[in-house]
């Protein structure tokens, strides 16, 4: 499923990556992934998918 639609990127993805880079914070992760530079609708669903990975450790 994607949750960025504006470049295409889906929750695997962003799940993949958390793990990857060791992500805790959404500007972390919008270092590696361009989540949120553009509309910025997926920053609420990236931000919970990153405390959904970490709470999950
Ligand atoms: Fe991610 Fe627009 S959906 S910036």
């Amino acid at each position: 499923m994607y949750v960025c639609l504006c470049h295409g990127v889906s929750d695997k993805k962003i799940i993949s990556t958390v793990h990857k880079h060791q992500i805790h914070t959404i500007n972390e992760l919008r270092q590696i992934l361009p989540v949120g530079s553009c509309c910025g609708k997926c920053v609420r669903q990236a931000r919970q998918l990153i405390e959904n990975e970490q709470s999950a450790l």
